[in-house]
């Protein structure tokens, strides 16, 4: 029996100890794991964490091993090489799967009803490589995706108009990576069609605007990275909004990385789309429609992605 309040955080680096302090900030969880394979480094972050407890709500911050794992209801896996000035996420797959060969088959020794949250990259391989390794329902071992490209995206939207992030309705789906894609045909502000309400804001050249702010979302993890060597606020965020929608079985829509199972035509791979997001993990998955254009654009990013899956011969 698991413990909906326990949850673990395995890898602990920039993006695994900012994801565990965006976890205790939310008051959802009472005991929080932390796993390394470098035991000082989990300590350390789980003494440094419990200190800012007396500011936040009581629970239990502490390091352990994969027996801890055992009752725990969520899995967040932030463990791997990250991307260096020049790398593409792709680049890092041969190191990261390596180190998910030797995670995953740990974890289930332990515990095979939690769900498996991958956040390390490449973010939609992984999650293909931890369903084939687990051998756990492909329901429970989901990705972070684009839910913090999403984010980005809504974020610069929100500049662009003037208006709160929270009311501007748009996706990023596809590959957490070089070549996913905004949902332009169903962007809209709070049901207001995106291109009617940038009029309404004084703004025309929608197609130069939109494809600015596309590349924007799709490179500011390159700039973030040659500016300060890692990015780990916004995707801890991510996590921690994915992390709760679990916890309390909130369905709500979030665009995780996913088995689409035959989704747009594309069989046994992970990307992102928007599901629905709960207790189970993904519990249904949303098929929106999409522009001709947009639709061939998705199956560009699953041939490149299907490429790199099938060569794993996971
Ligand atoms: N999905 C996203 O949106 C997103 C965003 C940012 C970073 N990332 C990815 O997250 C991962 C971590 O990035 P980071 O900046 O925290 O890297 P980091 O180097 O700071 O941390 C990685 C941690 O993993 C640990 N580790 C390595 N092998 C392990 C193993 N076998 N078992 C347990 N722990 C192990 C290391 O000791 C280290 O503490 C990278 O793959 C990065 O690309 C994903």
């Amino acid at each position: 029996m698991v413990n909906i309040q326990k949850a673990a955080v395995i890898g602990c680096g920039f993006v695994g100890s900012s994801t565990a302090f965006a976890m205790m900030q939310t008051g959802v969880f009472s005991e929080l794991v932390l796993i390394d394979v470098n035991r000082d480094k989990a300590e350390g972050e789980a003494m440094d964490l419990s200190h800012g407890l007396p500011f936040t709500r009581p629970m239990k911050i502490h390091a352990g091993d994969y027996p801890d794992l055992k009752d725990c209801a969520l899995i967040v896996i932030t463990a791997g090489a990250n991307q260096k000035p020049d790398e593409t996420r792709l680049d890092l797959v041969h190191k990261n799967v390596a180190i998910f060969k030797a995670i995953i088959p740990e974890i289930v020794r332990y515990n095979r009803e939690a769900i498996l949250l991958v956040v390390s990259n490449p973010v939609d391989i992984l999650t293909y490589a931890a369903q084939k390794l687990s051998g756990l329902p492909k329901n429970q071992v989901i990705g972070s995706g684009t839910v913090l490209d999403t984010a980005r995206l809504k974020y610069l939207l929100g500049e662009h108009l003037g208006i709160d992030s929270r009311s501007v309705h748009a996706f990023i789906i596809g590959e957490h990576g070089d070549s996913e894609l905004a949902v332009w045909s169903g962007a809209n502000v709070s049901g207001v069609d995106l291109d009617h309400f940038c009029e309404l804001c004084g703004h025309t050249r929608h197609r130069e605007n939109m494809e600015r702010i596309y590349q924007d979302v799709r490179d500011s993890a390159y700039e973030i990275i040659e500016k300060k060597g890692a990015t780990y606020y916004g995707i801890a965020a991510a996590v921690a909004r994915i992390a709760q929608c679990i916890v309390r079985d909130e369905h709500s829509v979030l665009p995780v990385s996913t088995n689409l199972h035959g989704l747009y035509g594309v069989k046994d791979l992970c990307m992102s789309v928007p599901a629905v997001v709960g207790r189970h993990g993904v519990e249904k998955v949303l098929e929106i429609e999409l522009s001709a254009e947009e639709r061939e654009e998705f199956l560009r990013s699953a041939v490149t992605l299907g490429e790199i899956a099938q060569s794993l011969k996971l």
